[in-house]
């Protein structure tokens, strides 16, 4: 595009609706794991998007799976099915608990679906009453209203208020607290297996296979949000698989297009009979373009020697950040799984997170936050050892200027 109008970092603060804050440079390109922005400056990329870009940049064979779909067939509208949309299917049941598959365009619209379906199901076996969804504080399940209702963060939610009502919201990782709000009347249980955006902290096992017990007993549908945790990002295909606990209802997005926009909530033949024609739908959902490219992506990840290898590259991160911490004593926690990994902030450096990713910018490395004090790494899933390495050198460096 030789003659395409030139624009630059200050033209979003003249024309975006501020919703973001986007750094001060321009990505023009990415291959991998390396970033170039518009004056040429290489990053190494540790966030991916926001855990995102699985594959990396311009992956060749997904490359190829969009430009070859591209070429052929973009979109015919749900009164006709389209072969990479059924293909995709197949493959998503063939390597899940999951009978039926509903696609869409991103988390929240999987989990909107997630929703109304455990609504829709209660109320044919039940009855209206049967409307309850449990949540959990400091969840985050998407930006539309029904489900930034169900995250757990008042602050994305309150200012749109009325807000859907039913919703009951109660702590992460309690099985007790889950236990005196979970009754007859509730329809689904809606958890994270690792909160993500609340700050990467991983649900204990026992209070995943609790919420299991106590959805069983009081028939609510038990829904597993692995829109950030899933398409191999901990280093199984979905985290559920890690934990041994199998949910009624599975929601996935973000890797599932490593970039080009999806969503699926995947189900039980016997949950999915709650929907039928007209009950739900999208326009784009399901299209040609994103299964294909979806379809070429969930092929490579799924083979073991992947995600082998993000179990390998998520000790590389762990061995080399807490060697960091030894030298530059900043982080009270380093954890997460697979590639999904969250440092924590010692308090004197509460609130640093955002200026940490800065000065991380600044070196050459791209990292993300999980609220105001916890860096986040979500990398490519096979993000080369030399990048690892050479990324995680920039950002000892960026811990240096902030440790002073
Ligand atoms: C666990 C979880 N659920 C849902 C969403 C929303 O996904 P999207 O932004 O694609 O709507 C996110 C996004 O960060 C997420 O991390």
């Amino acid at each position: 595009m030789e003659h395409a109008l030139p624009v630059s970092r200050h033209d979003f603060d003249e024309r975006m609706i501020p919703l973001y804050a986007p750094a001060d440079f321009i990505p023009v390109r990415g291959e991998g794991s390396h970033l170039w922005d518009q004056q040429g400056k290489e990053y190494i990329d540790f966030a991916g998007g926001i855990a995102v870009n699985a594959l990396g940049h311009a992956h060749p064979a997904v490359v190829a799976a969009l430009t070859e779909q591209a070429g052929m067939l973009w979109h015919v509208g749900n009164g006709y099915t389209n072969e990479p949309v059924l293909r995709l299917a197949k493959q998503l049941i063939d390597a899940t608990f999951a009978e039926k598959v509903f696609f869409c365009n991103s988390g929240a619209e999987a989990n909107e679906a997630a929703l109304k379906l455990a609504r829709k199901y209660a109320l044919d076996t039940v009855g209206h009453e049967k409307n309850q969804i449990v949540a959990f504080n400091n969840a985050f399940h998407g930006r539309t209203l029904f489900t930034v209702s169900a995250g757990g963060q008042p602050k994305y939610s309150q200012d749109f208020a009325p807000l859907p009502a039913g919703i009951v919201h109660t702590d992460f990782n309690d099985l007790a607290a889950a236990a005196s709000v979970i009754n007859d009347k509730t329809c689904a249980v809606i958890v994270e297996p690792i909160q993500g955006e609340g700050g990467v902290v991983p649900a204990d096992t026992v209070f995943l296979r609790g919420l299991r017990e106590l959805c069983d007993r009081h028939q609510a549908l038990l829904i597993f949000d692995e829109v950030q945790t899933g398409v191999g990002r901990t280093g199984d295909l979905y985290a559920y698989m890690q934990y041994g606990v199998i949910p009624d209802v599975l929601t996935t997005a973000k890797a599932l297009g490593c970039g080009f926009p999806i969503g699926a909530m995947i189900t039980t033949n016997r949950l999915a009979a709650a929907f039928s024609v007209g009950t739900h739908g999208t326009t784009y959902g399901g299209n040609p373009l994103a299964t294909a490219v979806a379809g070429t992506v969930f092929e490579l990840i799924r083979s073991p020697v992947l995600l082998a290898g993000v179990k390998q590259r998520h000790q590389w991160f762990m061995d080399e950040l807490a060697s960091i911490n030894t030298q530059y004593p900043v982080f009270a926690d380093i954890r997460g799984r697979g590639l999904l990994i969250g440092c924590e902030l010692l308090p004197a450096f509460a609130g640093k997170a955002k200026a940490i990713t800065q000065l991380a910018n600044e070196e050459g490395v791209i990292a993300l936050i999980a609220g105001p004090d916890v860096v986040r790494f979500t990398p490519s899933l096979i993000i080369p050892e030399a990048d690892v390495r050479e990324g995680l050198a920039r950002f000892t460096r960026a811990i240096a200027k902030i440790y002073g």
